[in-house]
């Protein structure tokens, strides 16, 4: 190859070109080197990193990642959100970008702009066909997200957000070996016991990738309901767990109510015992799941809505916590 990068001076002065297998070698650990440089580039350019986990799946975890994204994006910030789950192509569908491939130019890999200018790269991106779940072997998968980190190119970030597969394994300890200056992590629960456990291991987890834990958030925390009836009108709600719930609609008639689907304050309980930030609660939101059917996710779809206000609530006291170290803007220390 003769634009290879690599040559071996000699002593002498002379110049000689290396074997083909020596020249091989070189090239990777030029390419390693090139990649620790732009990684270490990264610890500039990306102000805030934060890994999103959860002990297991299906609590919502990439439709917290990506609702982080947005709420930021929402403020106007520089949003990257990075999806390293191959097992769940959640993140483009809820992005509207299913279907992507990776764009390649010049050996860097280019986010694809995900909704309000969110840069996405996903795992889903490599995958031929949906359909097909592929087995991704150890190394292959690890080595795919060292490139994610050292070779794409995202420019000037505010914040980047990690969205992992559910439970404690490789991907998380891969990316907090590699990445500087992660911020931390957030824990996403729901109110159940079981998932309350499993938040429990996931502070033992991030205790031991040394990787601080900003807070919990509670997902799918309860299901607000509101209607309207004559002024003053006292109703009666069937709630589950077969309690009773008194309401009496105000001066317009108008009444809403909260029903705990899956308990609720437990996030809140586990956080007061291992003495960290609880963020806040997200509400259970049926247009949760139609966003992802449809493309749009609910912040995009109803930026006025419950669940994007409760999102801007979590988002505050993500930043109230990473940015206090940073810079003094008076935002409210929790
Ligand atoms: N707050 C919520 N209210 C209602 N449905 C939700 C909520 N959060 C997530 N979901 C739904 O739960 C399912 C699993 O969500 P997902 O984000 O893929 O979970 P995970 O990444 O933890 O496996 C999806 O169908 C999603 O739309
Ligand atoms: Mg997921």
């Amino acid at each position: 190859m003769g634009d290879s990068p690599v040559r071996i001076n000699n002593p002498d002065g002379s110049v000689e070109t290396p074997s083909a297998g020596e020249q091989k070698k070189m090239e990777a650990a030029y390419k390693q080197m090139k990649r620790k440089m732009a990684i270490s580039e990264m610890g500039k350019s990306i102000k805030h990193k934060v890994m999103v986990l959860s002990g297991k799946g299906g609590v919502g975890k990439s439709t917290v990642a990506t609702g982080l994204a947005l709420a930021l994006a929402q403020k106007g910030l520089k949003v990257g959100l990075l999806d390293i789950d191959i097992t769940g192509p959640n993140v483009p569908k809820m992005m509207g970008l299913e279907g992507k491939r990776l764009h390649v130019e010049s050996g860097r890999i280019h986010p694809a702009q995900g909704h309000l200018g969110v840069k996405v790269i996903s795992m889903a991106f490599l995958l031929e066909d949906e359909d097909t779940p592929v087995v991704w072997r150890g190394p292959i998968k690890l080595g795919a997200i060292q490139q994610f980190i050292g070779d794409v190119e995202w420019g000037d970030l505010d914040y980047l957000i990690i969205d992992f597969p559910p439970g404690t394994s490789d991907e998380p300890l891969t990316v907090a070996q590699n990445l500087p200056d992660i911020d931390g992590m957030v824990i996403v629960t729901t109110p159940q016991d079981v998932a309350l456990l499993d938040s429990r291991k996931s502070i033992t987890f991030a205790n031991s990738l040394k990787v601080s834990v900003i807070g919990i958030i509670e997902n799918m925390s309860g299901y607000n309901l509101s209607g309207k009836t004559s002024p003053g009108a006292k109703l009666e709600l069937s709630a589950p767990g077969g309690r009773t719930i008194h309401l009496t609609a105000d001066e317009s008639g108008d009444w809403n109510a909260t029903l705990d689907i899956f308990k609720s304050g437990g996030g809140e309980k586990t956080a007061l015992e291992f003495d960290i930030p609880f963020l806040g609660k997200l509400p259970f939101d049926p247009g949760f799941v139609r966003g992802c059917d449809d493309g749009v996710h609910r912040i995009v779809s109803e930026p006025e809505g419950a669940s994007s206000a409760a999102f801007a609530n979590v988002v505050n006291n993500i930043q109230s916590i990473v940015e206090q170290t940073n810079d003094d803007d008076g935002l409210e220390i929790i």
